[in-house]
């Protein structure tokens, strides 16, 4: 029985009355968020994207066959409401926006109706995301949800805005493409018309944007989609989006520069937040060292302490054996956590153990000045006080050490400093701290394919005073590359790209590329390169990422419309799914047994 929109028209959306309409007639649409027959008068609060008005009916305002429709309202029904709107009848609802006000009925349309939904369509939700996330249409419907895609979408024109003004183009590039570099693992869609042969949907769109400089096109952006097939975590999807941009004779600053001002204008719009300029910096080695981590969370100290110096004469056979294997000793402080019980030390141990630590060494430093400790019985008090010392430790302080290879300490120091700071409640979520983080290493030694590869990809220009070092010592080589940090995540990151052959056949020779496998994969590029390439630089943002952090959703899922959960698979649509004989034959793939049972 659903009835039609003939010869109405909405007036406002229903959050968009205001006492400033009393008196006036208004025509409403939206979902009964709820409906509460109190006999002859029957209150209705309607949803819709802007928020909830209260509606009144009584026959006679609204007549009888408009009345007894109301009787039939249940959640979720979709209705067209014209009344008069008013003064509220009874108290002013403080938590509404539309709480001084309600809308007196003169008719009412059911457009649709609605079974009882799987879960209460309310903020802040307690269902589980599982069951929201089946049944996403619905889900979207909660207002924190709405305002979330709401805020996204200000953030998308905002920024075409401001890049538009700043001369740049927006120039779409090709979803099915050939392998990108980013390091990532490729999603694959193999061609009908080359059986055997296969695109791969962009990681990003790098190399395409570096040709388009090439062209000419000089400052480019595009809020574009990119897939990685590598493990989900809360701030990862396997598709997500980017605000990538590219420009032509540019060094750093200029990429820094006219990004900062994009930051400011985009956080002062959507959080009044009034970011300083210019963001601080800090290079990659500097990052490493205090915080044991590349994206480092500045709204709280907690800095690690190098006391490899400390502890070196010490007969700590684990501090001992760490420094004499090439590692280092470090430690945190956490200021008056000196009483914390025993099982939450065992379970900040454990929880290093998860990032590969050995083990947590800790010291309590006791009010009498004696210490609580897991190893003090193996140093002597003079090594102990030092120690203290070096860690600004007073009474009431719990030290806490890591001894491993530098890279085991740093993973394990930094990721204890965040688990204290959740644990003491030192992250704000409205305290915004932007950092640049610079100079990253050109190269990172990877174990298991036992070669050098590229820290950001092959493209990326070595610092000019590092370059005598490109062959000699490559673990040394510091890279045009940046990062922005907001809170402790990577929103988004680029790099200064190599234009001068020499040094891209330089850089592609200390990865391991021979001429014919550099060719083989980026032949298209090389080969444009010869034809007068600009000097270019570039930077990409996790959009999805960045409103995460505007809204301080927990998740990079509650500010994407329909996202994919761990495994990589659509709740709602049940994809990904086997697909017909048929579509395999003429796609000359054959799915082998194993895979097929899986
Ligand atoms: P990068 O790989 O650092 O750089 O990616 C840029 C930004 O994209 C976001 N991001 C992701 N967001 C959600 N899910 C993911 N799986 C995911 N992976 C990355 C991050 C990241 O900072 N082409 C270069 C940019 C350049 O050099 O210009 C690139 O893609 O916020
Ligand atoms: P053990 O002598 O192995 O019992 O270790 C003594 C203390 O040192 C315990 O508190 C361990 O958790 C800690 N420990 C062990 N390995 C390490 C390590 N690599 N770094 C820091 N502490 C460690």
């Amino acid at each position: 029985m659903a009835e039609s929109m003939a010869g109405l028209k909405r007036s406002h959306r229903c959050a968009e009355l205001s006492a400033a309409n009393i008196g006036e007639t208004a025509a409403v649409m939206g979902w009964v968020q709820k409906s509460r027959n109190k006999g002859g008068i029957i209150f209705v609060d309607v949803r819709d994207r802007s928020g909830i008005l209260q509606v009144i009916f009584e026959e006679a305002d609204c007549g009888a066959e408009s009345f007894k429709k109301a009787e039939r309202l249940r959640s979720e029904f979709v209705v067209a409401v014209t009344g008069r709107v008013e003064a509220r009848s009874g108290a002013v609802n403080e938590n509404l926006k539309t709480g001084a006000i309600e809308v007196r009925a003169a008719s009412l349309r059911i457009l649709s109706e609605s079974e009882t939904p799987p879960f209460p369509i309310e903020e802040n939700s307690k269902t589980k995301e599982e069951l929201r996330l089946k049944y996403r249409y619905l889900d979207l419907r909660r207002p924190d949800l709405q305002r979330n895609l709401m805020t996204r979408s200000r953030v998308a024109i905002l920024t075409r805005a401001f890049l538009a003004d700043e001369g740049f183009l927006e120039i779409e590039t090709p979803t099915l493409i050939k392998s990108t570099p980013e390091g990532a693992r490729d999603y694959l869609v193999p061609s009908r018309v080359h059986p055997g042969s296969f695109y791969a949907l962009p990681q990003s769109p790098q190399l395409l944007k570096q040709l388009l400089m090439c062209s000419g096109y000089d400052r480019y952006f595009q809020i574009a989609r990119c897939y990685r097939d590598e493990d989900l975590r809360a701030d990862r999807q396997p598709e997500f989006t980017q605000i990538d941009m590219e420009l032509s004779f540019v060094d750093v600053e200029d990429v820094l520069d006219v990004n900062e001002r994009l930051l400011k204008k985009l956080f002062q719009e959507i959080c009044g937040y009034d970011l300083k300029l210019p963001i601080p910096r800090m290079t990659w080695r500097e990052a490493m060292d205090r915080f044991g981590s590349d994206k480092p969370d500045l709204r709280f100290g907690m800095e690690l302490h190098n006391v490899s110096d400390t502890v070196k004469g010490c007969q700590f056979a684990v501090f001992k054996g760490a420094l004499e294997s090439g590692g280092s000793v470090r430690g945190i402080n956490a200021k008056g956590q000196g009483g914390m019980p025993r099982k939450k030390i065992d379970a900040l141990v454990e929880y290093a153990k998860g990032f590969g630590a050995k083990g947590l060494a800790y010291l309590c430093v006791q009010e009498d000045g004696s210490y609580k400790s897991s190893f003090a019985k193996f140093m002597t008090e003079d090594e102990l006080s030092a120690l203290v010392s070096a860690m600004d430790g007073q009474a009431g302080d719990l030290l806490l050490f890591a001894a491993d290879r530098d890279k085991v300490v740093f993973d394990v120091l930094g990721n204890l400093r965040l688990e204290l700071a959740r644990q003491l409640g030192l992250l704000k979520k409205d305290d915004y701290r932007f950092l640049w983080v610079t100079e990253f290493p050109l190269l990172e030694y990877s174990e298991e394919d036992s070669r050098y590869v590229a820290m950001h990809h092959p493209f990326t220009m070595p610092m000019e005073e590092d370059l005598p070092l490109l062959e000699s010592d490559p673990g040394a080589v510091r890279a045009k590359a940046y990062d922005i940090v907001l809170n402790g995540t990577e929103m988004g990151g680029g790099s200064v790209r190599i234009h001068q052959a020499d040094i891209q056949s330089r850089m592609f020779e200390v990865l391991g590329f021979t001429k014919e496998a550099a060719m083989e994969q980026f032949g298209f590029l090389l080969e444009a390169f010869k034809y007068g390439v600009p000097p270019h630089a570039g930077l990409a943002y996790g959009l999805d990422r960045m409103v995460m952090l505007m809204v301080g959703a927990d998740s990079i899922r509650d500010v994407i419309a329909f996202p994919k959960v761990k495994d990589a698979s659509c709740l709602m649509m049940e994809a990904p799914a086997p697909v017909e004989e048929k579509q395999l034959a003429d796609l000359g793939i054959e799915v082998s047994g194993e895979e097929e049972k899986e």
